[in-house]
């Protein structure tokens, strides 16, 4: 609804030249501190993981932690964090992917999901569209079903819903708040 929509969008403060000049950061931390704004966020992605069937919340580190973690507690599953390299214990599977400068590595542990298990991909922004992609990829490698991805804010002018059209195959995407 709408209504959510600026309640959201209210929350989320622009940030110029930040990390570097000509870059308009999002902080989110406005809204994380509201705790009617957050609770409205978590109910509203905890309802797509149920209406989707997922049966686990992904979060990807780090920002997408702090909304994963309680859409999982909320939607009654369990959660997988989908880490950065070199942090998770164990057997694990790795996705590379290209940033503006260089490579990330994400890794997630190799045994995080079960046969049959459906799988909600959540992070807070959908930018490049480069993180999501390379996390449904690795997620899919581990043997799980992606059931969805699903952002708080969506940054439309770089393309990321285009990009990410292929990877998402049958899976959905559910932003809540488009800029
Ligand atoms: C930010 C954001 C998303 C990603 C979106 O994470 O939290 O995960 O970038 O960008 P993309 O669509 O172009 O890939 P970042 O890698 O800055 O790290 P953080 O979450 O650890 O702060
Ligand atoms: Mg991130």
């Amino acid at each position: 609804p709408s209504d959510l929509r600026t309640l959201l969008l209210d929350r989320i403060e622009d940030v110029p030249d930040y990390p570097k000049p000509g870059v308009v950061f999002k902080d989110i931390t406005p809204l994380l501190a509201d705790s009617g704004a957050f609770t409205a966020l978590v109910d509203a992605l905890a309802e797509l993981a149920v209406r989707h069937g997922a049966t686990k919340v992904a979060g990807l580190e780090a920002r997408g932690f702090i909304l994963a973690a309680p859409v999982a507690v909320k939607a009654g599953l369990g959660f997988v964090p989908v880490r950065k390299e070199g942090k998770l214990p164990g057997v694990c599977l790795a996705q590379s992917y290209e940033l503006e400068y260089g490579n990330a590595v994400i890794e997630v542990k190799q045994d995080s999901f079960g046969a049959g298990d459906r799988v909600l991909v959540v992070d807070d922004v959908l930018a490049t569209g480069g993180t999501a992609e390379a996390s449904l990829a690795l997620i899919r490698r581990t043997g799980a079903e992606v059931a969805g991805l699903a952002v708080l804010l969506e940054l439309g002018f770089l393309g990321g819903r285009a990009r990410l059209e292929e990877s998402l195959g049958g899976a959905s995407l559910d932003v809540l708040v488009t800029i």
